[in-house]
């Protein structure tokens, strides 16, 4: 297919073919898919075309403002994994059940002695296991915690732990879709009609839940329930439910009750790895914040392929060949890895996005949420996870808005948003995801406030 470049207008034929390729895969927006394919893309930039309206078929020249779901820190084809590619692929395939050099090198590298992660990970006490994507990974972190209270060789709840079935979660989380992750969704929209927790000890789940980031909420809980409770899973920074940043404290005083009550606490950090101005969003100004199981993902892969890392204290394990994976940690993922995190680091642009954040918030701030108060209502976030809450009536016009944005030049996506929380807290309407690949400079995010407030011009120009 001939591809022109953006101005130029693709031929009827292949505008023709790339609507039936957008066809043949299954919609899982319930057809609320975006009209819109890119053609290719490198650093921040992609080249897409419309497949409907009036420019359906000409090539647009679109800033990433998304990053893939947040999973592209380096943006399109960046040289620095081009040499991990050859090199990854030259060190075969094993699976979890060998060991393999490249792994050595990337585990080492992270957990070893004097590795980047060591301070908050160090290997005597933490063991580590890849996954194929975030939803696998807290999949394996949910085993480990209900392993952790079960005694294999009885095939019954370890003794002292019989009463310790419910896992604490938090309104409004996503954790991912998969079916053990069901039950630890708020949302009747995620979970009517599909496998939920059986509570029949001692195979039983129980899942109790309370509205991120209150602080006396979470105190009063523990007090009342804590000897109930096997782990907590959060979100350091809830993603979904629309860019929640929790007050100080909060998430180490979470991390305290835990340890006072012998409750695992299990940390999802696959969206906020990496995108928050730190590796980790489990840190405050005191260092890292203990965590029993923590688990990345999304730009660990680096836009390039899509795995999951759960880091676990040694003690936390699976029943023998009870999670074994054909993809844990093979080579050509561990090269891309070792490769990418090097690069962020050595170019600091982690700590980058964690100063520009600031200042995109501040322009989103003025140049957004001031110049169109009847659509948006809030700026939240840290680093390169921001957030723009909506006014509920933008919140019906959301397909058209991302269009406007998507002619506009601009990518951004749109969260759930936490809806309905308990204890009367107020409505939490969707959120822009504003979270652009880290290789993102002080002038690209002045283009990208820059488009989002042409683009929503143009959304309340055309009217209703
Ligand atoms: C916080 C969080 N956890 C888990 C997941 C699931 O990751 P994946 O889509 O790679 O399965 C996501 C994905 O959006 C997420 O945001």
């Amino acid at each position: 297919m001939r591809t022109p470049a953006p101005g130029g207008s693709l031929a009827p034929a292949d505008l023709e073919r790339l609507r039936a390729g957008q066809a043949l895969q299954m919609d899982h927006y319930g057809g609320g898919r975006l009209p819109f394919v890119s053609l290719q893309a490198r650093g921040l930039v992609q080249h897409m075309v419309p497949l409907e309206g009036e420019s359906a078929g000409q090539v647009l020249e679109v800033l990433d403002a998304s990053g893939g779901y947040a999973s592209a820190c380096l943006g399109a084809a960046h040289p620095c994994l081009q040499p991990a590619f050859r090199e990854g692929l030259e060190r075969g395939y094993v699976t979890d059940e060998l060991g393999s050099l490249e792994r050595t090198l990337l585990l080492e590298e992270l957990f070893g002695p004097g590795g980047r992660w060591a301070d908050r990970f160090p290997g005597g006490e933490y063991h580590a296991s890849g996954r194929n994507s975030g939803s696998e990974g807290l999949e394996l972190a949910l085993r480990l915690v209900l392993e952790s209270g079960f005694d294999r060789r009885r095939l019954t709840a370890k003794v002292g732990r019989e009463a310790r079935r419910t896992v604490l979660a938090f309104e409004g989380a996503w954790h991912g879709w998969t079916g053990g992750l069901v039950p630890l969704l708020n949302r009747r929209h995620y979970r009517l009609g599909l496998p939920l927790p059986g509570t029949e000890p001692p195979f039983g789940l129980d899942v109790a839940f309370l509205p991120f980031g209150e602080a006396a909420l979470l105190e009063r809980f523990f007090a009342e329930q804590g000897s109930k409770l096997s782990a907590v899973i959060v979100e350091p920074i809830q993603g979904d439910a629309g860019i929640l940043v929790p007050p100080p404290g909060y998430l180490r005083r979470l991390a305290a009750l835990c340890r006072e009550h012998d409750v695992l606490l299990v940390a999802d950090e696959v969206l906020t790895f990496a995108k928050t101005g730190r590796f980790f969003a489990m840190t405050d100004e005191e260092g890292p914040i203990p965590t029993d199981v923590t688990v990345i993902g999304k730009s660990l892969g680096m836009g390039a392929v899509s795995t999951s890392m759960v880091i676990a204290r040694r003690e936390l394990t699976v029943r023998p060949s009870g999670a074994v994976s054909t993809s844990d940690l093979r080579p050509l993922t561990c090269a891309l890895m070792r490769s990418g995190l090097r690069y962020l680091a050595e170019e600091r642009l982690i700590e980058r996005a964690g100063a520009l954040g600031t200042e995109l918030r501040e322009r989103l701030r003025r140049d957004v949420v001031e110049a169109f108060p009847a659509l948006f209502q809030e700026v939240r976030g840290q680093g390169y996870m921001n957030g723009v809450e909506l006014t509920e009536r933008a919140s019906h016009g959301l397909s058209r808005l991302r269009q406007r944005l998507l002619e506009a030049g601009v990518f951004v996506e749109f969260m759930a948003g936490a809806g309905r929380r308990s204890h009367g807290l107020r409505y939490l309407f969707p959120a822009m995801r504003v979270a652009p690949p880290l290789i993102a400079n002080d002038e690209d995010l002045r283009r990208i406030v820059e488009r989002i407030r042409e683009g929503t011009r143009r959304f309340v120009e055309a009217g209703p």
